[in-house]
């Protein structure tokens, strides 16, 4: 005997397609980070209501040029300079805070306006230490030393912020606005953990804690719950919303070239659970690409060209990392990793940046597949000793030898870059909605 119930689910259906709500715009890097991620931000923020980050910390660093004024940005959104935008840091981002008060400082020299009241810091987002950062440090010199090589982290203290968090020893903003006793009693508990594990970490407890009180009450008006913040964005009037993803698909915990990568999950699954937004809210997914190869750190990277070309990439270029002023590795382009962070993220478009780079080779090459012992493998290997081995099969392309940095639009293109750039886009699958040809705001070139 069954008792059946009838529910009526008309009003769920309902509320799902119609109910959803705004939709955000994902900005995400499709290599191993410094694509090109802030600029292309900068643009759409221009026109956007909520600017937000949802994974990283200052590992990341995002140039942005506006009126020939360079601000570079690590923790805050790029979207700061948009002073009629609200900027937003998500609980999956992990925040040092004397880092953000001091980049914060430091744009306002810069002539930044006003930050700290359009900034909303997330009460779940993870703190990072000065501790954390040493430990940082300390993990490179172990690793360097058991075997013979490190990660070339930015020693940020990412890596051990993240791992605090997972291992639940880790300190949010909440902890530190609220009982501020059991806060220093977890600090404590916390630090004593990693001494156990690193003998020779000297942690200045009474001074952190007096220093992390300071920054708690400058921080606390910025502090709001972030998932109910967001579901207000998403579900009042009409919003332009933008997420500023940081890193890299190839730099991702779960699909970059592991061990070196970074901590958080920087695809488009990072926006959903480092804000706390539903997947239906997802709009358009943007992929920004270099339109060569640059990577920072150590790690396999097929197309490097440890060569004059990857010089000349590097020097024309400059090359040289935001954050910690490494120079990059350099390298053709390889559409085998830009397909494979499509796979990923599915974008629905992509900015090409940094074509002018290119402006005055002979012959380009741009890598199409790779193979193993002769033949080619459909997907992009997990294993990074497979990876150091694959061989690349490249098209040429010739060289269209033309300063394309004047150009503003299509037409104004050589017909070789044209046909470099069409090439890419079939080869991808995704339209190029932007080719970059400059630095600043107006050397974007819009596809359409
Ligand atoms: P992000 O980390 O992805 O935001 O990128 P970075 O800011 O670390 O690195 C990109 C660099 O390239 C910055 O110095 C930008 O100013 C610069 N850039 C971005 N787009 C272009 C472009 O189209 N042409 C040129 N020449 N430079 C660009
Ligand atoms: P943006 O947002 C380039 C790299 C580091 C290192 C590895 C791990 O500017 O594109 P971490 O400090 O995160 O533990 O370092 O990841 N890395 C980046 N490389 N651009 C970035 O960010 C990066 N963020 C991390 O160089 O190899
Ligand atoms: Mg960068």
């Amino acid at each position: 005997c069954f008792i059946t119930k009838t529910y009526n689910f008309e009003h769920f259906k309902k509320r799902s397609r119609n109910d959803a709500g705004n939709k955000v715009t994902v900005v995400l890097g499709a290599q191993w980070g410094d694509e090109g991620k802030g600029k292309v931000v900068d643009l759409l923020a221009t026109e956007a209501d909520f600017v937000c980050r949802c994974q990283g910390g200052n590992n990341a660093g995002h140039t942005v040029v506006v009126d020939g004024k360079e601000y570079d940005f690590h923790l805050l959104p790029s979207g700061i300079i948009n002073p009629k935008s609200v900027s937003l840091i998500g609980n999956g981002v992990v925040i040092h805070l004397p880092g953000l008060f001091e980049e914060g400082d430091k744009n306002e020299k810069k002539g930044l306006k006003g930050w700290e009241k359009r900034l909303i810091v997330s009460d779940r987002a993870h703190l990072v230490f000065d501790f954390h950062q040493v430990v940082d440090g300390l993990q490179e010199t172990e690793r360097q030393a058991q075997e013979g090589k490190n990660i070339g982290t930015t020693k940020k203290g990412i890596g051990p912020a993240y791992s605090s968090k997972a291992s639940r020893t880790g300190l949010r903003v909440c902890d530190l606005l609220g009982d501020f006793k059991d806060f220093s009693a977890r600090f404590k508990n916390l630090v004593r953990q990693y001494q156990s594990m690193y003998p020779s970490l000297t942690v200045d407890v009474e001074d952190q804690l007096k220093k992390l009180k300071e920054y708690s009450e400058r921080l606390r008006p910025m502090v709001r719950d972030g998932v109910y913040y967001m579901y207000e964005a998403l579900h009042g009037p009409p919003k332009k919303i933008l997420v500023e993803g940081a890193n890299a698909a190839l730099l991702d915990i779960d699909f970059g070239t592991y061990p070196f990568v970074t901590s958080s999950n920087c695809t488009v699954g990072g926006a959903c659970t480092g804000l706390g937004i539903p997947p239906l809210n997802i709009g358009d997914v943007f992929g920004v690409a270099k339109a060569y190869t640059t990577r920072v750190g150590i790690g396999a990277f097929p197309t490097e060209q440890l060569n004059a070309v990857g010089e000349l990439l590097q020097t024309r270029g400059h090359e040289v990392g935001v954050t910690t002023g490494r120079k990059r590795r350099c390298g053709w382009l390889d559409l085998v990793i830009v397909r494979y962070a499509h796979m990923i993220n599915g974008f629905t478009a992509i900015a090409l940046t940094k074509l002018d780079i290119l402006d005055v080779l002979d012959e380009i090459k741009v890598g199409v597949a790779y193979k193993l012992n002769g033949k080619r493998i459909p997907h992009f290997p997990a294993n990074m000793d497979v990876l150091q081995k694959v061989e690349v099969e490249y098209e040429t392309f010739p060289g269209w030898k033309t300063d394309t940095s004047a150009a503003r639009k299509w037409n104004d293109l050589p017909a070789k870059a044209q046909n470099y750039i069409r090439f890419i886009e079939n080869h991808i699958g995704v339209p190029i909605k932007w080719v970059g040809v400059g630095k600043s705001r107006e050397c974007m070139i819009q596809m359409f």
